[in-house]
């Protein structure tokens, strides 16, 4: 049965949702799901923008002929070529063989090296360039690196609408609602849009940051992203969302606890310090087990909150390898502008604290460590409450301050 949903007179959503996939891009965990969008334009011309991913390429063709209703397919505009969106695209060329495909030269390259047979339907297009397909005069902006370096966006200048690409996307599945005034954003969307932004697109936020610049010369009604919602009402908000975490700077004054521990000693002593923190009146304490918490998750924390507490045992003589790997995603990811605190435990020789507070400074950009380091022998006992009183004021008066 095909499911499309009408987004203007001529406009229409075509793509499909996978809710069966365990893992995006093998790495992320998805439990609701992920949807690939794509959009048909019925103009004097028929467009479609971007295909899907091959694990929902049956659904997605059922919707597509479906609401082309037996017209052909005139154009199709590859704004981005990850496989998750152009996988299909030789599907399309089996059906529709005298379809025009829309791209940069990048995008070319790329869908040859993955074996497309693209020749003979191309039409390259650069920045600046327009196409008309009747009522609809589209124009193309390079987005290189968002999230690939072919990336274009199309901004459709006689309804306003931005097909985005990959920005704007999220995690999650459509549950039939398509627009972002039809959910409750900030309980059921936003965590799932950060953690997409934070782990897909994260790394590169000089390049997120060029492309709301151009963005913001457009009078931009509606934005169609290659997963998640359409955006239709106020844009403001998911436009901010974009410039704060592309800027690295946090959305919300806070504490996460990320603690690494194998017998239980250094978690107990991150329940105190999250305890106390909360009694010293910050408001925002997550904390979170770096072994089992996925690293998804923890770096979309990191983008969220201004403090992050590092608390790790010692490992042989390191740092514990789930704390590490936590360390080296942060750092690939561009994680920057953050006040970190840290808690070290070690029985015999102690290192994590002094690897820890080295990784911060010395790997990572703009950010700075407390003095004040809370250091654990085996385990925090009873006279160890000054200690530990002085290591949470340190935190508590850097987080109010
Ligand atoms: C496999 C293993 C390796 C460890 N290596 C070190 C080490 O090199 N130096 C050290 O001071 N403590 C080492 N420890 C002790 C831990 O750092 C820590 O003090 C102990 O596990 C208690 O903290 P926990 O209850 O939070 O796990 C090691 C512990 C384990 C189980
Ligand atoms: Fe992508
Ligand atoms: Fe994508």
């Amino acid at each position: 049965m095909h499911c499309i949903r009408k987004i203007t007179d001529d406009l229409y959503w075509v793509g499909a949702n996978d809710r069966r996939l365990a893992l995006f891009e093998n790495i992320h965990p998805i439990p609701r799901g992920i949807s690939y969008n794509s959009y048909l334009l019925l103009d004097e011309q028929a467009v479609l923008f971007d295909t899907s991913d091959w694990a929902v390429c049956r659904q997605f063709l059922e919707n597509l002929e479906t609401a082309l209703n037996g017209r052909k397919l005139d154009y199709l505009v590859v704004n981005h070529v990850e496989p998750d969106h152009s996988a299909s695209l030789e599907e399309i060329l089996l059906r529709w063989p005298d379809v025009k495909i829309i791209g940069t030269a990048k995008a070319f390259t790329f869908l040859h090296q993955f074996g497309a047979k693209t020749e003979g339907h191309e039409d390259p297009v650069k920045e600046g360039d327009t196409r008309c397909f009747g009522r609809h005069t589209v124009t193309f902006l390079a987005a290189p690196m968002v999230h690939w370096p072919e990336v274009m966006v199309t901004f459709d200048t006689t309804n306003g609408v931005l097909f985005s690409a990959d920005a704007f996307g999220s995690f999650s599945a459509l549950d039939g609602k398509l627009f972002n005034d039809e959910v409750n954003y900030d309980r059921d969307w936003i965590d799932e849009a950060r953690r997409y932004y934070t782990n897909i697109v994260g790394k590169y936020g000089m390049q997120v940051q060029s492309l709301l610049k151009k963005a913001a010369k457009l009078d931009i009604k509606m934005i169609c992203p290659l997963h998640g919602l359409v955006w239709r009402s106020d844009l403001g908000y998911y436009l901010g969302k974009y410039d704060k975490w592309s800027r690295y700077e946090p959305e919300e004054k806070g504490v996460m606890i990320v603690y690494g521990s194998m017998y239980g000693d250094t978690e107990s002593a991150a329940g105190a310090i999250a305890a106390k923190l909360v009694e010293k009146g910050v408001k925002q304490v997550e904390m979170f087990d770096v072994s089992s918490t996925h690293v998804s998750h923890l770096i979309s924390e990191s983008f969220r909150l201004s403090h992050i507490v590092l608390a790790s045992v010692t490992y042989n003589l390191g740092i514990y390898p789930p704390m590490l790997s936590y360390l080296h995603d942060m750092k690939a990811l561009n994680v920057q502008k953050r006040t970190f605190a840290i808690v070290e435990n070690g029985s015999w020789a102690c290192t994590s604290g002094t690897l820890m507070t080295d990784f911060v400074t010395k790997e990572m950009k703009n950010c700075s460590v407390l003095e004040n380091r809370l250091s654990i022998r085996s385990a925090l006992g009873p006279d160890a409450e000054p200690q530990l009183d002085a290591f949470v004021a340190a935190v508590a008066d850097s987080v109010n301050g």
